[in-house]
């Protein structure tokens, strides 16, 4: 399934971004409902990207590219009906690209239990780094990811 993917235009996309995100895994086992989730969408630190099934928000992902570790996806959802479909490949192949313009490296962390997803960015070639024990809730561990085109001595963001 092909989807048209581009920055978040307005509230009715970060609320069906939000709504998509409380009611899925891993969100629920980490105790994000909708009034947070929709606080993390609308994030001005951050940016939202939403993928476009016609009139539909088939997916997003959110983005920091600020800070010390800039290039960090904080989270990427497909709606339970476009799962499996390679929406979720398109969302993190398009941020790979927007990160790129300005750094070589594509950081996210993944719920210990979420096996899916873990099986999904080793395929896209993300490297595990190490392990953020008990980070949001207790007994659930985050697992932080890299994929990187190389070091920031040989980066020229592209002109
Ligand atoms: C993870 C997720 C974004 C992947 O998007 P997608 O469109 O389903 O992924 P694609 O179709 O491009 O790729 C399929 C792969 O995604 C993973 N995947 C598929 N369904 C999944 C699900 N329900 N939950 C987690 N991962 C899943 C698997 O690795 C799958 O590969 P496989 O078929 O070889 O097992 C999407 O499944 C989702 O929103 N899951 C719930 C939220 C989530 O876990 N987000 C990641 C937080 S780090």
């Amino acid at each position: 399934m092909t989807v048209f993917i581009e920055p978040a235009r307005d509230a009715a996309d970060r609320e069906a971004s939000a709504r998509m995100m409380c009611a899925s895994e891993p969100w629920i086992t980490l105790g994000r409902d909708y009034a947070r989730c929709l606080t993390a969408v609308s994030d001005p630190a951050r940016e939202l990207h939403v993928a476009r099934d016609g009139a539909q928000v088939a997916g997003f992902i959110l983005l920091t590219m600020k800070g010390q570790i800039p290039g960090y996806i904080a989270s990427v959802c497909v709606s339970a009906a476009s799962r499996g479909s390679g929406v979720g490949t398109q969302l993190v192949t398009y941020a790979e690209a927007r990160i790129h313009r300005e750094s070589p490296n594509v950081f996210l962390c993944v719920s210990s239990f979420n096996l899916g997803a873990k099986r999904l960015y080793e395929r896209l070639g993300f490297e595990f780094v190490g392990t953020l024990k008990d980070f949001i809730v207790d007994g659930h561990d985050e697992l932080l990811y890299r994929k990187t085109i190389g070091p920031w001595s040989s980066f020229t963001p592209p002109g």
